[in-house]
């Protein structure tokens, strides 16, 4: 059975993008392969240190992934630091890490020139990293070693993360041939097939995102949904049979597709295609089929996210398994190192 492993950084309240892009497909994937799907706070500090939020932020997305359907029977679902193991092999694999790769990776050099918008002042400045902590240079091995400690075959995640697939193959691969061993498998980011889905915002253009302020979030009320859904951007309408669709226009299509009956999708297509169609009918149809999506996982977060006990054996249930795992292939990797105990 192959072995299916991803994370996501607890930094926000999961939307329609997370969902449909991500979540939908672990809980598909749950009854087909070996599974763990785990929160990545180590990684959240990278760039969101808060003491005060961190655990509430870990709360929500684990509550969202349970209300989606994850079920703890069937995967291994589990928090990023109560697996210390980690933490452990990040530090071994670090060791075949060099700092010019870490330095040139795409995520990087981006959350650096953000970070620099801010002032950078002193002798630091010289080289630019005034301030850049080494948890974010490292960033790649240490997700290397989420994936690698679990030997995962494969890790779905969106385009965004393909160079960090792409480098936890390297490590794999140099640690495999520095020590004269086929120890580590190579994982393959995973993108579900034909299922690859962009999920627009409805602002006109571009996808939803956390931090593009579009999102229509799996904890938004049900007035929430409608309001934003009515505010989408559309157009003054086709003025010819079969024109073809704006972005715009093109994104609510796309949403309706998503939440909808093939039958109410036909039915606004061929509106669309007569020119007869009222994008506030399609609005309003749209806003009460997101709705039927969210409002049963939104009920089900509220009260998941409430239960302390739920939590508390769910968390400690997949820390069990997720260290029984990891620490399998630390010995291992301890071993092949030449690390021995008295
Ligand atoms: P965000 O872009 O909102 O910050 P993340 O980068 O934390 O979201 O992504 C978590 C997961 O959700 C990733 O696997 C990512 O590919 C997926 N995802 C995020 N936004 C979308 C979207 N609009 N459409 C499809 N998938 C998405
Ligand atoms: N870097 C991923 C993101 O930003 C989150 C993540 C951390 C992850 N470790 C992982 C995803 C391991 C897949 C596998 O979305």
């Amino acid at each position: 059975m192959e072995t299916v492993l991803s994370g996501i950084r607890p930094t926000g309240r999961l939307h329609l993008g997370n969902y449909f892009g991500a979540l939908r497909n672990f809980v598909r994937m749950q009854h087909q392969a070996r599974c763990f799907f785990f929160i990545a706070d180590y990684h959240s500090l990278t760039t969101h240190p808060d003491p005060k939020a961190l655990h509430g932020n870990i709360r929500d997305v684990l509550s969202e992934y349970l209300a989606a359907g994850l079920d703890p029977s069937v995967a291994t679902i589990y928090v990023q630091s109560d697996v210390p193991e980690v933490a452990e092999l990040q530090l071994l694999l670090s060791m075949h890490a060099h700092v010019p790769e870490l330095l040139r990776t795409a995520s990087f050099k981006d959350k650096v020139s953000k970070l620099r918008g801010k002032s950078v002042e002193g002798e630091d400045a010289e080289s630019g990293l005034a301030g850049i902590s080494a948890g974010l240079l490292c960033y790649p091995v240490l997700m290397a070693a989420d994936i690698l400690q679990h030997r995962a075959d494969k890790v779905p995640v969106g385009k965004d993360q393909e160079q960090h697939l792409e480098m936890t193959r390297f490590y794999a691969r140099r640690f495999n041939s520095f020590y004269g061993v086929e120890y580590f498998k190579e994982p393959q980011a995973y993108n579900f097939g034909t299922e690859l889905v962009k999920v627009p915002g409805l602002d006109g253009s571009g996808k939803m995102g956390k931090s593009e302020g579009n999102g229509l979030y799996l904890s938004d009320s049900d007035t929430d949904l409608r309001k934003k859904v009515m505010r989408a951007v559309s157009d003054s309408g086709p003025t010819e049979p079969n024109q073809p669709m704006a972005e715009p226009i093109a994104n609510l299509f796309t949403l309706l597709r998503l939440v909808s009956a093939p039958d109410v999708v036909q039915h606004f297509t061929d509106a669309y295609n007569r020119c007869e169609i009222r994008y506030g009918d399609l609005k309003k149809q749209l806003a009460e089929d997101i709705i039927a999506v969210v409002a049963p996982i939104r009920e089900r977060i509220e009260a998941i996210r409430a239960d302390d006990a739920y939590l508390h054996r769910v968390t400690s249930e997949g820390a069990e398994k997720a260290r029984a795992s990891s620490a399998a292939t630390l010995a291992d990797v301890r071993g092949i190192m030449g690390i021995k105990r008295f």
